[in-house]
């Protein structure tokens, strides 16, 4: 790749869609959608049944993009072999494994099978107990590296790097020979990832500083709909453009 991948998140047709007109690399079907697509309190609470149905719609939308799907942590315990699969049938081209105690031999079943697979190691939102930055000592900092190398070594292609510090996601990215994509892990990574709703300012929730945020869609869109109100109320629509005559 001649330039950094670039990832973003979307989880229906018409973000999708503008997602992958707009040039990204790697759309990404996170479970991030349990926080803020759904409104729950954490991505553990979405399943298979809630990731296929997301899925679908995305691979709806995009032409050109790579579409990667997070698999839900409770597939991890079942037969994560036929849950990849069925994420694969739905268009998907390839899923995502957050680290966990047991996640390497889905990754090794899953791949086995031919199916590509992105680990995931840092803060693992799936099963974290604190959200905060992760391998801020050398004993932290090892075990994440082993990890990577671990999900690299059973066949990963590429891996997410989140919320780390920068000099160890640069020490990752020399040493790892799967590109890296970071979020929260400073500019050294082969690529970044943002969830969508957070860099387009469609959240109520205090975002996190790594996340940049380019424009705030939700005062734009309370804006428009008040305009809407307004005009509904005083009779100004519909106009008569907007009526069949
Ligand atoms: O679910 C998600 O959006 C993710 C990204 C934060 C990488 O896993």
């Amino acid at each position: 790749m001649d330039h950094k991948i670039v990832m973003l998140t979307a989880y229906d047709y018409p973000t999708a869609r503008i997602a992958d007109r707009a040039g990204v690399d790697i759309v990404l079907v996170g479970d991030s959608l349990a926080n803020v697509v759904l409104g729950l309190d954490a991505t553990s609470q979405v399943g298979m049944d809630v990731m296929l149905h997301h899925a679908k719609a995305v691979c709806r939308g995009v032409e050109s993009a790579m579409v990667v799907v997070d698999m839900p942590v409770d597939a991890m315990q079942g037969d994560s072999l036929k849950d990849a699969r069925k994420l694969i049938e739905a268009g998907c081209d390839a899923v995502k494994i957050e680290w966990s105690a047991h996640c390497l031999e889905a990754v090794k079943a899953i791949c086995s099978a031919g199916i590509a697979v992105m680990g995931h190691v840092g803060l693992t939102p799936q099963t974290a107990q604190e959200f905060k930055v992760q391998g801020r000592d050398a004993a932290s900092a090892k075990l994440i590296m082993d990890q990577a190398l671990a999900m690299q070594e059973t066949g990963c292609f590429a891996i997410v790097l989140e919320c780390v510090p920068e000099m160890l996601a640069q020490e990752m990215t020399r040493i790892l020979k799967i590109p890296t994509i970071g979020i929260g892990a400073g500019k050294f990574c082969d690529g970044q990832v943002l969830v969508l709703h957070d860099m387009l300012g469609l959240n109520d929730r205090k975002v996190p500083k790594f996340v940049k945020q380019y424009v705030d869609l939700s005062a734009a869109m309370a804006s428009a709909i008040g305009s809407y109100k307004e005009d509904v109320i005083s009779g100004k629509f519909p106009g008569p453009e907007h009526t069949f005559h």
